[in-house]
């Protein structure tokens, strides 16, 4: 099995080469287009947790070559020891970012893969490698998948739809092409997209930068807003459909995702927008009931009170908060586009339970 080459267009966030893994480093577009490359699974648990890479289906990715490239710095051949040095490995993998389930499903199959193989240390690494690059290519077919799923709920219209997202759900935050912009890539491939309206997405302006990149590489008209300008954009009739990705999906769909949805999603409600959230089975964590049990991540205030190396606040006598998800109620979101159909919030636990063990 063999990685996409990297590439910008398409976009390829994680690809394997040879012995190592290359990253497009996400905190540099759309400055520069370049890229990190990654031996050793410590590396990888920095990446993640400098957000080098970031979006939650891309750092389960990222984090399942982690526990291959760990798996290939213990030097043991007893199998035992192994699967010990490797479970050390797995939980600094774990501790990087709290809220994306992706992260903590992808490192599960590996370590279950890890159990489960029989024969030597070497087998049981090639088998880890072998995993790593299925996660990576079921991913981009999931996202295509998910893509033309999300054709058949977009609202008919007379005229091509006018979509506003949120963050960056993008072939940047997966394997490849994207949740929420892989609806967006197969509206446009159908002819039935006018625009992309993206949100700056404070703090770290993953619409600004990364959304704005994509589409722009593929020339899809994109206009990027702030992230208060929502409500006026739809009270003025620009924004026909929402469409935002996920990072963790609750039994009962309540969604986490890029601090900011929320209110975006009550913003919709109050103007009969209709609010879609896409995201694989891989994000819908059916062993919590509701979002009040979704970990919110608090990052560094500094992401707050400076844009880049520049200082824009008082950091003297002012105190920051930054939650970097917050949760949209499941009675906001008209449905959850997956590759295995869209679904009520409602309906999620009965039709995609069982998939998930299988
Ligand atoms: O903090 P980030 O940039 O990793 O957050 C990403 C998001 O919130 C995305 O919307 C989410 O992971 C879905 S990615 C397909």
């Amino acid at each position: 099995m063999v990685s996409p080459t990297l590439s910008s267009n398409p976009v390829y966030p994680v690809v394997w080469k040879q012995d190592r893994v290359v990253l497009i480093d996400q905190t540099r577009i759309p400055q520069e287009f370049s890229v990190v490359e990654i031996t050793r699974s410590s590396d990888m648990a920095r990446a993640i947790l400098t957000m080098i890479v970031r979006g939650a289906p891309a750092i389960g990715i990222a984090a399942a070559y982690g526990i291959y490239l760990g798996a290939t710095e213990i030097q043991t051949d007893d199998r035992d020891q192994f699967l010990t040095q490797l479970g050390v490995i797995a939980n600094e993998l774990r501790a990087t970012r709290p809220t994306a389930v992706n992260l903590f499903w992808a490192i599960d199959r590996m370590m279950k893969t890890a159990r489960q193989t029989l024969g030597t240390v070497a087998h049981l690494r090639q088998v880890l490698l072998e995993t790593a690059h299925q996660i990576c290519q079921d991913d981009l077919a999931t996202c295509k998948a998910m893509g033309d799923n999300g054709l058949t709920v977009l609202p008919a219209s007379p005229h091509k739809l006018r979509l506003l997202t949120h963050c960056n759900a993008g072939a940047l935050a997966t394997a490849g092409y994207g949740t929420a912009l892989g609806v967006v890539r197969s509206a446009w491939t159908a002819g039935r997209l006018e625009r992309v309206y993206a949100d700056e997405t404070r703090p770290r302006l993953q619409g600004a930068k990364l959304t704005s990149w994509e589409c722009a590489q593929e020339g899809i008209p994109v206009t990027v807003i702030t992230d208060n300008m929502a409500a006026h954009c739809m009270h003025h009739g620009m924004i026909d459909v929402v469409v935002v990705g996920a990072d963790r999906i609750a039994a009962n769909g309540d969604a986490a995702n890029k601090i900011g949805t929320y209110s975006l999603a009550l913003v919709a409600q109050a103007h009969n927008v209709p609010f879609y959230v896409a995201a694989p089975l891989s994000t819908i964590d059916f062993s919590i009931p509701d979002g009040s049990h979704i970990e919110i991540e608090e990052r560094d205030t500094a992401e707050i009170y400076k844009i880049g190396n520049t200082v824009i606040c008082p950091t003297v006598g002012v105190d920051y908060f930054n939650p970097a998800f917050d949760v949209t109620p499941a009675n906001l979101i008209a449905g959850i586009i997956t590759e295995f159909g869209v679904f009520k919030p409602e309906d999620l636990k009965t039709a995609l339970f069982d998939k998930q063990g299988s």
